[in-house]
């Protein structure tokens, strides 16, 4: 197939891209970079051994968006692109809401100007709200902050869309906590400034960027008091991503929806010392309080995504800490040091 990937040069989008063209598909990518560097796409390219087209535009432009479908028959998108650090959702609503539901309107449009039906949706466990233990795919939907409710707008929106065109195919995937990186070490997670998530945290904390990890709060009900969530390494979720695509082309479901996680649960003291073991000495920590709106328990029911893509998860939390520290051991500075 030919796919238009949207966002591609972000972290998730970028590990996604690979493994498309290794599975033999085409692929176009759309980014306005404004959370990703161009940097990525050298290397996105020596590791696939081929060039990779790039558009650098912003999908609110609709003129482009259009443009581009004119230009290229694609068969199918997946769309990574959007906002998603929860707190400057809060800070910045409208910015979140135009961007993450125009950027949609502005593809879905062009894909059914075009004839093009099928569509792959980066959606979050955020969407079950405070329920994210053991979540399965049938729980309401509803958000605690503006990112969280653009997912489930999205995802409303989506359907609304498939019930007026019976024709087309969308896949909701609802990733877990995504973490890790390439084995080759050359890409991997880049966050902006002082990393948000626990994972690039720690690895800041272990190359020394940052002095020690604070640890949301110890006294959550959970085995030994931190927060528990279902970590996915990206190369899994890369992988989930070519089999929901190849699912679009023979389900008869409108919209299909797919937890992407592991099913297992590890707090924070469980990754961190994870981390440990693959840096080979211990890592500073301070217990401070409790981070607001974060949830005690999340994860994955994903025995619907392991039936219907024959898909799951195979690289465990070591895997994922193994992989996470050469990719920042390569780059102490992301690709900033490229
Ligand atoms: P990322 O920021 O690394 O990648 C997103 C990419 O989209 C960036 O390269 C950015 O420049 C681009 N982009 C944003 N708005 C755009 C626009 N209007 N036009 C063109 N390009 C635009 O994020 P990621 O971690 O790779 O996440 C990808 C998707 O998965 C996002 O939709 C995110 O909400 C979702 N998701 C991520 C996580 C996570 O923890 N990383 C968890 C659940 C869901
Ligand atoms: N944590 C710390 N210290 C840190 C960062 C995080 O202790 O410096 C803890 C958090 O309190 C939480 C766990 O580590 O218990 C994981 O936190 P992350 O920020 O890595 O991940 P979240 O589960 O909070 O958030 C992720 C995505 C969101 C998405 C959400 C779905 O980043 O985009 O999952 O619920 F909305």
């Amino acid at each position: 197939m030919k796919i238009l990937v949207s966002g591609g040069a972000g972290y998730i989008g970028s590990h996604t891209v690979l493994q498309l063209v290794q599975a033999g598909h085409d692929v176009v990518i759309v980014d306005n970079f404004s959370n990703s560097q161009p940097a990525v796409i050298g290397r996105l390219e020596a590791l696939a051994g081929r060039h990779l087209p790039v558009h650098a535009f912003d999908l609110l432009d609709e003129d482009k968006t259009e443009h581009l479908f004119a230009t290229e028959g694609f068969d199918a998108v997946i769309h990574f692109a959007g906002l998603k650090a929860v707190g400057e959702s809060v800070e910045k609503p409208l910015d979140y809401y135009e961007n993450n539901l125009g950027s949609t309107f502005s593809l879905v449009r062009a894909m059914r100007r075009h004839g093009v039906d099928k569509l792959v949706f980066s959606s979050s466990a955020t969407v079950y709200g405070t329920d994210q233990a053991g979540a399965t795919e049938d729980r309401p939907t509803f958000a605690t902050n503006p990112y969280g409710w653009t997912k489930v707008m999205q995802e409303q929106i989506l359907r609304d869309i498939a019930v007026a065109d019976p024709t087309l195919r969308f896949a909701l995937l609802r990733y877990f906590n995504p973490v890790g990186a390439h084995a080759s070490g050359t890409i991997g997670e880049n966050p902006s400034g002082i990393p948000n998530n626990l994972m690039p945290f720690i690895a800041q904390v272990a190359v020394g960027r940052r002095e020690r990890l604070n640890v949301f709060g110890d006294d959550y009900d959970t085995p030994d008091g931190t927060g528990v969530r279902d970590y996915i390494h990206v190369e899994d979720l890369a992988a989930g991503h070519v089999a929901a695509l190849e699912a679009l082309t023979s389900t008869e479901e409108p919209v299909s929806v797919w937890n992407l996680g592991s099913g297992r649960g590890t707090s924070v003291l469980e990754l961190l010392h994870a981390f440990e073991r693959a840096v080979g000495h211990e890592l500073p920590y301070e217990v401070v309080a409790r981070r607001p709106g974060d949830v005690a328990v999340s994860y994955a029911d994903p025995a619907k995504a392991n039936r219907e893509l024959g898909w799951q998860t195979t690289r465990s939390v070591d895997d994922m800490c193994a992989d996470t520290w050469r990719w920042q051991q390569q780059n102490p500075n992301g690709y900033d040091d490229a």
